[in-house]
């Protein structure tokens, strides 16, 4: 199957100040749409053609895996973001009660190890098999579904190439904004 490059699910501005409508223009229109197109280009004659993007992700190797995985990575992300966040679906909320204490702990970890990620990389909130949700950082274009560390939930992007024209080296302001524009109906609906 050829992937696609999903369009975003706003405008160009509408995530600004967070995003910028040219910060998002080059992530989505230049970075994400060349991982699309290499991951296509590679596919053809990698017999993983018909495979779910899921199931490449277990099994593509190399170059292909980087740009399958990170094709994935970034739809998983932009999916999530919005212009305000909604109030977190009571499901989600429990779940992030009896995992971490309560939402504020929740964040502030979050926080902690997005900016702790060394590098370039990813910060997800996972449900692992027991149903427990732990946040994981993954390097490059590693994700927990090719590490086997269960079903992701969400994601913030910490490579630079994601906040440096609008936030420069600061990491922690851009994950704490992040923050206030997730979409917890989307987050709630990948449970
Ligand atoms: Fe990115």
């Amino acid at each position: 199957m050829n992937l696609v490059l999903p369009p975003l699910p706003f405008g160009p501005s509408d995530l600004e100040p967070f995003i910028s409508a040219k910060t998002l223009t080059f992530h989505h229109g230049k970075h994400f749409k060349t991982y699309v197109d290499t991951a296509n280009s590679l596919l053809h004659g990698s017999g993983l053609e018909d495979l779910s993007i899921e199931e490449m992700l277990t099994r593509a190797q190399g170059p292909l895996f980087n740009n399958v995985a990170q094709a994935f990575n970034h739809g998983f992300y932009f999916e999530a973001l919005c212009a305000a966040s909604p109030a977190v679906p009571e499901a989600l909320l429990g779940k992030i009660n009896a995992s971490f204490g309560d939402m504020l702990t929740f964040t502030e970890l979050f926080r902690q190890k997005a900016v702790g990620n060394f590098g370039s990389g990813w910060t997800w909130l996972v449900e692992s098999f027991d149903g427990k949700l732990s946040v994981e950082n993954t390097p490059n274009a590693a994700n927990p579904i090719s590490l086997g560390l269960g079903k992701p939930l969400l994601v913030v992007d910490v490579w630079e190439h994601a906040y440096y024209l609008d936030y420069q080296n600061r990491r922690a302001d851009y994950v704490k904004d992040f923050l206030g524009h997730v979409d917890w109906n989307l987050v709630a609906s990948r449970l």
